[in-house]
């Protein structure tokens, strides 16, 4: 019956996927990564397991993030994996279920189209759209229909959102895609250029959260092992944390500049509203130690990292699935 189905919402992330059922909290937190075995032609293998084989699967197991920028890149293999995540959390039990799917601002209608069809086979018997924006405005508590304009940036893997959310609605987005990837990007650049050394995204991303920062920080080194890439064969280097700081500088000040230039266009209301109640800092990439400090001094606003910035958004998700008719008019169209 209707009436019994279980209600979930969504964070469907291009690096992380998180789960909210309704009464329950977040159920599930995981990469947002899934293996195929292009001779079985099936998935082997989704979410923190997947991520594992990343860069170093035999030839015919290839692991990789179906979501680029934000998007679906790959509906297959996203549907897939969602299936794989959908089964395991209700105990490979068939269940129909309600969803809340976080999405970015920008989606278009042919693509929710397309995801309410597919989001069928999944086991979705209803689905409604919640613009990433708006959960992480709810995730952090705010009174999202106040006549108070708030600035939100949000820096995940593949994308960096600004947001304006004032009487309900988002009133303003843009996005860039220098982000958390981004940075590792740069890392993986850095060691080839300077060690003529080549690591994998995973290991790019562990170096960049033992010892990355946006700002110079004393001493730490991190020891990794990356490919040689003259005679291929493994080579142990040691990262000091200061020369990574600076391999990060390029993306973090391309970052800060499309900050800036959408602070330019903001109404001026909205930044009095903001230089009064400081800028919220959501999403993963707002993890790295010196990023708030950097982008206040760089962009002149007091920043206000939220307490959980990984789970801002399902949060967010989950407050709109908890009390839909109360927040029934902030769900997209
Ligand atoms: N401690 C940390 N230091 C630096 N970066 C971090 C840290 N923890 C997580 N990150 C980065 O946060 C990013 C993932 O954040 P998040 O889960 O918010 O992204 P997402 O929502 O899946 O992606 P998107 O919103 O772009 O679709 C990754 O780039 C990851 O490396
Ligand atoms: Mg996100």
């Amino acid at each position: 019956m209707a009436f019994f189905r279980k209600k979930l919402a969504i964070d469907l992330g291009s690096a992380n996927t998180l789960f909210y059922l309704k009464g329950k909290g977040v159920i599930l937190a995981e990469p947002t990564v899934v293996a195929i075995n292009y001779w079985e032609k099936k998935a082997v293998a989704v979410g923190h397991k997947a991520k594992g084989f990343m860069g170093r699967t035999p030839q015919h197991i290839k692991a990789f993030r179906p979501l680029k920028d934000g998007f679906m890149a790959d509906f297959t293999s996203t549907m897939v994996m969602l299936a794989q995540f959908y089964e395991k959390i209700f105990n490979h039990k068939k269940r129909k279920s309600k969803w809340v799917l976080i999405v970015p601002t920008a989606i278009t209608a042919e693509t929710k189209k397309e995801i309410r069809e597919s989001a069928r086979g999944v086991g979705c018997s209803k689905i409604s759209f919640l613009s990433e924006a708006m959960a992480a405005a709810l995730g952090a508590g705010f009174d999202v229909k106040a006549n108070r304009g708030r600035i939100i940036i949000n820096i995940g893997g593949a994308i960096c959102e600004l947001a304006v959310i004032i009487n309900g609605t988002v009133t303003f987005s843009r996005v860039t895609s220098f982000a958390g990837d981004a940075l590792d990007d740069a890392v993986i650049k850095h060691l080839k250029e300077e060690y003529g050394v080549h690591i994998s995204e995973n290991m790019a991303e562990k170096c960049k959260h033992a010892i990355g920062s946006a700002l110079p920080r004393a001493r730490d080194v991190f020891p990794l092992i990356g490919k040689d890439m003259k005679t291929n064969v493994p080579r142990a280097i040691e990262v000091a944390a200061l020369e990574l700081q600076q391999a990060i500088r390029e993306p973090l000040d391309i970052l800060k500049n499309f900050l800036r230039e959408c602070l330019a266009v903001i109404s001026a209301a909205h930044i009095k509203d903001a230089r009064e109640d400081g800028i919220l800092l959501v999403g993963g990439g707002t993890l790295l130690p010196g990023l708030d400090t950097f982008l206040t001094e760089e962009l002149g606003f007091a920043m206000v990292r939220d307490k959980e910035p990984l789970l801002t958004v399902i949060k967010g998700g989950g407050i709109a699935l908890e009390r839909p008719l109360k927040h029934r008019k902030l769900f997209m169209k």
